[in-house]
């Protein structure tokens, strides 16, 4: 990849008036490097493919083919929230695939962490090249790499990257968002139009919360993260603490143990709540929080799930944990 240099004239962006001219610019670069040909975009609803498609879609429209793998670990509401506003409300050429079923047939009762990170990446990549393949005129892929990315891996290769399309894949790769920092590429979405939800959303992993289902993934416990991660959402963001936090999710471990319910005994799931706060996830310190949030979480997690009947909190930093659980 040439050119991968920060231009040293190039201003930080971190306001609405610099990103509006930062748009402005690249939509006029980005229609004279498109013309009239098709652009492919695997677009998670990250925030980083998310600003690349608002981009584009305001630089060459139909021209752009955004497509959304929904493969089953995502969190509560995202797959809808991506149709929602790319193709609803921003008219976006979106192809949505639900792959789900095709990727827990792969996952079923692989255990180990790598094995089921490696499963994902090429279920992924399958899905994107079987959806390439129908697609005609396609002569462009953009990619939602960051400044960051480039920089982590010394210019050799960007971090965003649907690697692994074969030899008659390779599309000419468009980058608009390479010279920017995270913080730049939120003022953008911001200025894009893009909602706070999607422009200020927390890390999270490209395997989602396949990572968080410890073990083998089954529908039953992926159900149990995905519904406990979105009432701990819902509570950190009555708190406050939205925005403040860095990082902060639920992990399923692959056990049961024996509990008590109107008199009536258990046996179900555990849940681990995890809060971080971190500059780079090198290192992470634990979120105090406060015990009142952890009681209400803990209430309304174990009323509302009838699969969980406890609720731990983890208070280890990274290291010696890292901050995901897999
Ligand atoms: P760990 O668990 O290694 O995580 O302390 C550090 C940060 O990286 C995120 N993470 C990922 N992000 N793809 C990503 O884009 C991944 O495969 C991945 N795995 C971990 C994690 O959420 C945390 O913020």
């Amino acid at each position: 990849m040439e050119n991968n240099k920060r231009p040293e004239t190039m201003a930080r962006i971190n306001t609405p008036a610099l990103a509006e001219a930062f748009i402005e610019d690249e939509i006029q670069k980005l229609r004279a490097e498109i013309g009239d040909k098709k652009v492919l975009l695997a677009l998670s609803g990250g925030v980083d493919s998310s600003v690349v498609a608002a981009l584009l879609i305001k630089a060459v429209g139909q021209q752009l083919v955004a497509v959304h793998v929904n493969h089953g670990l995502l969190r509560k509401g995202e797959p809808e929230q991506v149709v929602e506003v790319f193709r609803n409300q921003m008219k976006a050429n979106l192809v949505y695939v639900d792959a789900v079923d095709r990727f827990l047939d792969k996952l079923a009762g692989v255990a180990e962490p790598e094995k089921k990170r490696k499963i994902i990446g090429a279920e992924f990549i399958r899905v994107f090249e079987e959806e390439a393949r129908k697609l005609e005129g396609i002569e462009f892929l953009a990619q939602g790499t960051i400044y960051p990315d480039i920089l982590e891996s010394d210019g050799v290769k960007a971090h965003h990257n649907v690697g692994g399309l074969p030899e008659d894949l390779q599309f000419k790769l468009v980058e608009p968002l390479k010279f920017l920092y995270k913080d730049e590429v939120r003022v953008v979405g911001k200025a894009l139009g893009l909602p706070d939800s999607m422009v200020y959303r927390q890390p999270f992993p490209g395997p989602g919360l396949g990572v968080r289902c410890l073990g083998a993934i089954t529908r039953e416990r992926l159900e149990l993260v995905r519904e406990s991660d979105a009432i701990l959402r819902e509570e950190f963001a009555k708190s406050g603490l939205e925005g403040k936090v860095w990082q902060y999710f639920t992990a399923i471990p692959d056990f049961r143990s024996v509990g008590v319910k109107n008199g009536v005994r258990t046996f179900a799931y555990p849940v681990i709540l995890r809060a971080v706060n971190t500059t780079d996830a090198m290192s992470a310190t634990i979120e105090p929080l406060d015990y009142a949030l952890l009681a209400r979480i803990t209430a309304r997690i174990t009323e509302e799930i009838p699969g969980i009947n406890r609720v731990l909190y983890d208070v280890t930093p990274k290291p010696c944990a890292t901050i995901e659980w897999e």
